[in-house]
């Protein structure tokens, strides 16, 4: 249950979903371009929270327009944050959605899962560019903030941008292991997140993920087995990598103290869960 007035940014796959499940007032539900937030109407609104959820996703497009890309994706955020400190004197959370591809993995050179003091490997402009937003922002980390790095989100939507879509797309996919994070989990995070009293939640970044791991070939399956697809094909790792540019990363996240908070649910079952609900949103 959300607990605060939320001030919403961005109406992308996460930021509709999100909207819809909030049932946030197009008055708290910013839609335009970030740059064009400013104190006056942070002051006017006076949210309890504010949720950024834009930013440039499409990996390619970001290679391709590196500039904009990096408007979008770092001087936006960190504009946001400086404007909402200013309004509201340093006392309102700000929730920013990063990213768990800052790391090329799936593991780290020791084999273990990345947590979030682990630092970014990033393998893409894109990587770059949310690395660079969350050190920029914990570098002046003065309101309340929360950095969130969810790794290949999804949800029952039948959005182009949703992962279950692309995945459902593709006749050859991937066995390699990967952390995945539902759209649910995302807002069980926030939600939990604003309505906690541990001091501990702020100024820090936070892997966000369902407990153990899966892969893009095993989703394919789900995704089969509740009648949305064929069953996949198993794609190598290098064959994916001769064609896809940028580069596809992998990356199996860990963050104990948010397992602690979350208490999040298997990758497996959530999967599922969502997997049925996509099925009946496509007409499956
Ligand atoms: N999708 C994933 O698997 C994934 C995984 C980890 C983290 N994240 C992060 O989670 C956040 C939400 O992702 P998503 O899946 O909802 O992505 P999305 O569907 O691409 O939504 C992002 C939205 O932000 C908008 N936007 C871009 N630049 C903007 C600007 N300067 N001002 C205002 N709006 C702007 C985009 O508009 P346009 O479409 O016009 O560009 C788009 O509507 C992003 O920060 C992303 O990096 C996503």
């Amino acid at each position: 249950m959300l607990s605060k007035k939320i001030f919403l940014i961005g109406n992308g796959h996460l930021g509709g979903f999100l909207a819809d499940l909030w049932k946030i007032l197009p008055e708290l539900h910013w839609q335009r371009e970030m740059m064009e937030l400013d104190v006056a109407t942070l002051k006017r609104v006076r949210p309890e929270a504010v949720v950024n959820t834009a930013g440039k996703t499409d990996l390619r497009w970001c290679e391709d327009h590196a500039y904009e890309c990096f408007r979008c994706n770092v001087i936006g955020p960190v504009h946001v944050y400086r404007a909402l400190k200013q309004a509201l004197d340093n006392k309102v959370p700000y929730i920013h959605l990063s990213s768990g591809c800052v790391w090329d993995g799936p593991f780290r050179p020791d084999g273990k899962p990345f947590t979030p003091c682990d630092p970014p490997t990033p393998a893409c402009f894109y990587s770059w560019t949310k690395a660079s937003c969350d050190a920029l922002l914990m570098a002046e980390a003065a309101a309340p903030l929360l950095i969130l790095r969810p790794r290949q989100v999804y949800s029952p939507l039948a959005s182009p941008r949703n992962t279950l879509a692309k995945l459902n797309g593709y006749p050859r996919l991937l066995d390699t292991p990967n952390s995945m994070t539902s759209a649910d989990t995302i807002a069980r995070t926030i939600e939990i997140a604003l309505g906690s009293s541990d001091p501990r939640v702020w100024n820090r970044i936070m892997n966000v993920y369902e407990r153990g791991s899966t892969s893009p070939f095993e989703v394919g399956t789900f995704l089969a087995q509740a009648g949305c697809r064929q069953p996949p094909e198993k794609l190598s790792k290098s064959d994916l990598d001769a064609w896809h540019k940028p580069k596809r990363v992998d990356a199996v996240l860990e963050d104990k103290f948010f397992e602690d908070l979350v208490k999040p649910p298997t990758v497996q079952e959530e999967l599922k869960r969502n997997i049925a609900l996509y099925a009946k949103a496509i007409g499956k």
